[in-house]
């Protein structure tokens, strides 16, 4: 069944309360639900009370104190409908569940035998019936029992009551004071230990801060507490908002389908995104950590305090609290620098977010999948936690906050909250409040074109066209923009054509000496100029220019966008050694390594020799000894271009050749540039005591992209270096960079020596298990055969998503030649674990399965077997209807 957008309706009946008393207790726990129902004054008088359930025994329901008669209620699969209900009840309903059974890891599940729970979007209705939708909004009063086993019990809010049963057992009662809808409900209960501290808010008022993981782990969660401090003075400083509770809770858990969750005074987050020190955790994993923890605490605000009304809103929360997650990080990042090394930080952070952008939300925008970040229509909301929804919907946040300015950004989320406060709302409102101030700043104008962003799939495409008039000394640039239909919009009715977007377009202009020049443009000048592009085409001017310049285009992406205009090489080249744009600067480098590597797959395609062109290997030599960049940017500037944002500029597909162009590169870059990179290596140790901090965390990034690159050219004395590093590194990020480098390039016993010693080190720690499985998930020499015999590895379960996503997903997303080998037998293994994993779980199951939704658009060799490898999915009798939906789309839609 899809669901659409358009047949929204409002709930008929207000739940004001909620009591909630739970048995816990792992094969079969009671709920009793007590709800205050109150039907609408506009809502007619015989309409049915309907609520949600799944996997739930019914045990009993009664209306104001009296068992409710059979014919008063209709139980079908999925809902509850009570009928004839006063306009005023208390709804009694008692249900069962049993969270040890439960391996989808969504309502009340155990894991590591302690309870958990997952409610959004629609996991409430695993643990009792009710009205599962984000616009029916209740205070919750819990009340939680269980044996002694389970010392600590934890739910939303206060903690208002505890007692000893006379049975022995410990209740517990929790009381939210916010209103929520039952998506943000949690309760965790089991033997956990915790980090606290106290802080003062804005307003002075003390708050109790906590961190909560297994036993021995409490030595793990420092960083994570510090994040959340960071987190909780940044929102008042930044945006104005302080914490509403007396209490904020954060608990890690090792199963866990997604990254985190956001409930009120109760997040609850995958072990990965909590846990680290020094010996054990990644640069990566601390950035990760930092921005994981400020992401749901901002979201309570933009989240909880305002809340969606419907989930295809889904990315008025998320968009809106990914842009702020980011801006968190960047600001983190680019703290006690000096102007130049902030601006740098701040593009590093840039680029990495747009890096991600490219590689996970272009494509499926371009693929079956395709939906605008407001969707219209859904058959599995679980399938709609997407890179669209979430990357590209913090882009369109972005370019709100890029057409108002800080300032007005800030005027705009104030007017937000004074008009949403408490509500559950839409995109429209939220763009309405930004609109309020926009057309202060602005007469005339609005963000009526602007709105299309929400209403439309796909990525724009904007075409540039630069004219110079020597008489005149004028420069012409002409902007179109141009976005094709994608996904299920490739069959709408014939005449379907898509409305042009509002595309905030900053540029640049160079001239042939690399100099920035000044740009006139409304009423100021600068080297940077903000274009406004809201139609079809569009034309500006600027004078005073003596030659036909070199364009910066997109300066710091400001908006999701393709850009097409003809650089030479040597434009390019110009623009990588000079742009004074650190983020296009960084572009011109990139789109310089893609011409290279396409080039190069070209050549292996046709059976030519491959050459590196001597141009670009200066390039990549000028931005490697450039003195003036630091060496985080320098780890971005010379890092060659993903598989997954190239594929996108291939005609047809071919992992395995651009694997093996990108490759020959990495190594030919490494003999060439041998002495350089040497010296990069030796110049950025950091000894001493491990700091996460952003420059530490550079020169490792830009030392261990060095020692990757002289592996791969088999450089003399390289492996001692990567042997001497593994075995004296004082942090994991070293660790790892030397065991994957001398896994992929090494030579002798010594790699795969160290692998199994890594192992029987860490065996323990099932986060580094993880990084274990997963180097050799993507590692080059692994095909599938290497992969099936990983998965006989006793540490291997499909029920832990952290570890299928270290090996399955890994070697199906990661592994070019593994995964796409002509034989198709990765196909077949995909095939064979998504119907495993549907089995289990299903919202796991459907992220695998969208591993192939670009099949169409790959070399006729592998989409043939690709398309098989999907038929014998969709043909899988008992299919979830989450991975049903991802399939029969990337069959019907590509
Ligand atoms: N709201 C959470 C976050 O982005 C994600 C929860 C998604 N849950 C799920 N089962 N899909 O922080
Ligand atoms: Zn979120």
């Amino acid at each position: 069944v899809t669901v659409y957008r358009k047949d929204y309706q409002p709930y008929p009946y207000d739940i004001p309360h909620v009591a909630l008393a739970f048995d816990l207790a792992p094969e079969a726990t009671e709920v009793r639900c007590v709800m205050q129902v109150q039907r609408k004054a506009d809502a007619s008088a015989d309409a049915a009370l309907v609520l949600d359930g799944e996997d739930l025994e019914l045990v009993s329901v009664a209306v104001d104190g009296q068992p409710l008669a059979a014919d008063r209620y209709h139980q079908s699969e999925h809902s509850l409908a009570l009928y004839g209900l006063p306009a005023d009840a208390s709804v009694e309903i008692v249900s069962r569940c049993k969270p040890a059974a439960n391996s989808t890891l969504m309502g009340l599940y155990v894991s590591g035998g302690n309870f958990f729970t997952q409610c959004e979007a629609e996991g409430f209705r695993r643990i009792t019936w009710f009205a599962d939708r984000p616009d029916v909004m209740s205070r919750y009063r819990v009340t939680l029992r269980a044996e002694p086993a389970y010392p600590v019990l934890l739910s939303n809010g206060n903690l208002v009551a505890s007692r000893q049963l006379p049975d022995g057992r410990n209740e517990v009662e929790w009381e939210d004071p916010f209103p929520k809808p039952c998506y943000l409900f949690a309760l965790v209960a089991g033997n956990l230990t915790h980090r606290e501290t106290t802080v003062k808010t804005a307003s002075g008022r003390d708050v109790l801060l906590q961190v909560y993981s297994d036993p021995g782990a409490e030595t793990k969660t420092e960083w994570a507490l510090d994040s959340l401090v960071r987190a909780l003075r940044w929102d008042e400083t930044r945006f104005g908002l302080e914490l509403d509770l007396d209490r904020f809770m954060v608990v890690a858990v090792h199963d866990f389908n997604m990254g985190a969750m956001e409930n009120k005074g109760l997040n609850i987050f995958n072990a990965a995104y909590v846990l680290a020190d020094a010996e054990t955790a990644t640069d990566a994993n601390y950035e990760g950590i930092e921005s994981v923890i400020g992401h749901e605490y901002f979201h309570n605000w933009t989240g909880n305090r305002v809340t969606c009304r419907d989930w295809f809103q889904l990315s008025l929360k998320e968009g809106l609290t990914v842009f702020r997650d980011q801006e968190f990080s960047a600001d983190m990042m680019a703290q006690d620098m000096d102007e130049a090394a902030a601006a740098s930080a701040r593009a590093v952070k840039r680029i990495d977010d747009v890096v991600t952008l490219r590689a996970a939300q272009f494509p499926e925008d371009a693929g079956p999948m395709a939906h605008p970040i407001r969707p219209d229509s859904y058959q599995e909301i679980g399938n709609f936690y997407t890179a669209t929804v979430y990357e590209k919907g913090a882009e369109v946040i972005r370019m709100q906050h890029t057409l108002l300015g800080e300032a007005g950004f800030r005027a705009g989320m104030d007017e937000y909250f004074r008009r949403h406060d408490g509500q559950a709302v839409t995109c429209d409102d939220f763009v309405a409040a930004m609109e309020s101030v926009y057309v202060r700043q602005h007469p005339g104008r609005d963000l009526a074109v602007f709105r299309n962003w929400y209403r439309q799939a796909g990525t724009p495409r904007v075409t540039v066209k630069l004219e110079h008039d020597a008489a005149t000394r004028r420069v012409t640039v002409t902007l179109s923009q141009d976005c094709q239909p994608v996904g299920v919009e490739k069959k709408a009715p014939a005449g379907f054509v898509k409305a042009p977007y509002h595309i905030p377009f900053a540029i640049g202009l160079l001239d042939r000496e690399g100099r920035a020049l000044p740009l006139r443009h409304e009423g100021a000048e600068r080297e940077t100029a903000l274009l406004e592009l809201t139609t079809q085409t569009q034309q500006w001017h600027f004078d005073g220019i003596d030659a036909l310049p070199v364009p910066s285009l997109l300066r710091d992406f400001s908006a999701p966008v393709i850009v097409d205009y003809d650089w030479t090489d040597a434009e390019l080249a110009l623009l990588s050694a000079h742009d004074s744009n650190p983020f296009a600067r960084w572009e011109a480098g990139q789109e310089l390594a893609t011409r290279q590597i396409l080039s190069l797959a070209d050549a292996r395609q046709a059976g030519r020799t491959l050459h590196a062109d001597p141009a670009f290997i200066d390039a990549w030599r000028a931005l490697l000894t450039d003195p003036s960049l630091d060496a985080a940017y320098r780890a971005r500037a010379l890092a060659l271009p993903s598989e997954k944002t190239l594929a996108e500029r291939m005609q047809a597909v071919d992992p395995p050749a651009l694997a093996v162009a990108r490759d020959f590169l990495r190594a030919e870059l490494g003999r060439q540039l041998a002495a350089e990179f040497r010296q990069a290596f030796d110049d950025n140790q950091t000894p001493g005591e491990y700091s996460p901090a952003p420059v530490p965390a550079g020169k490792r990034a830009l030392k261990n992209l060095a020692l990757s690159h002289l592996m791969a050219a088999g450089e003399h004395e390289a492996q001692r270096l990567a042997e001497q590093q593994y075995e004296h590194a004082g942090n994991m990020t070293d660790s790892m960079a030397a065991l994957s480098a001398l896994i992929n390039y090494g030579q002798g016993e010594f790699p795969q020596q160290a692998l199994a010693a890594f192992y029987d080190k860490w065996q323990d720690n099932a986060l580094v298990v993880d990084k274990w499985f997963a180097l050799q998930a993507a590692a080059r020499y692994t095909t599938v055969q290497t992969a099936r015999e990983l998965m006989k590895h006793p540490a291997f379960t499909l029920r832990n998503p952290n570890r299928a996503r270290a090996l399955v997903f890994q070697f199906c997303l990661n592994n070019a030649r593994g995964m796409h080998h002509p034989d198709g037998t990765g196909y077949a293994f995909w095939a064979e674990q998504v119907l495993a994993l549907d089995a289990l779980n299903p919202e796991i199951a459907a992220r695998l399965a969208r591993a192939l939704d670009n099949w169409s658009r790959f070399v006729p060799a592998l989409r043939t077997p690709m398309q098989a490898a999907l038929q014998q999915v969709r043909g899988h009798e008992g299919l979830s209807r989450n991975v049903q939906e991802i399939v029969s789309k990337a069959l019907e839609f590509a």
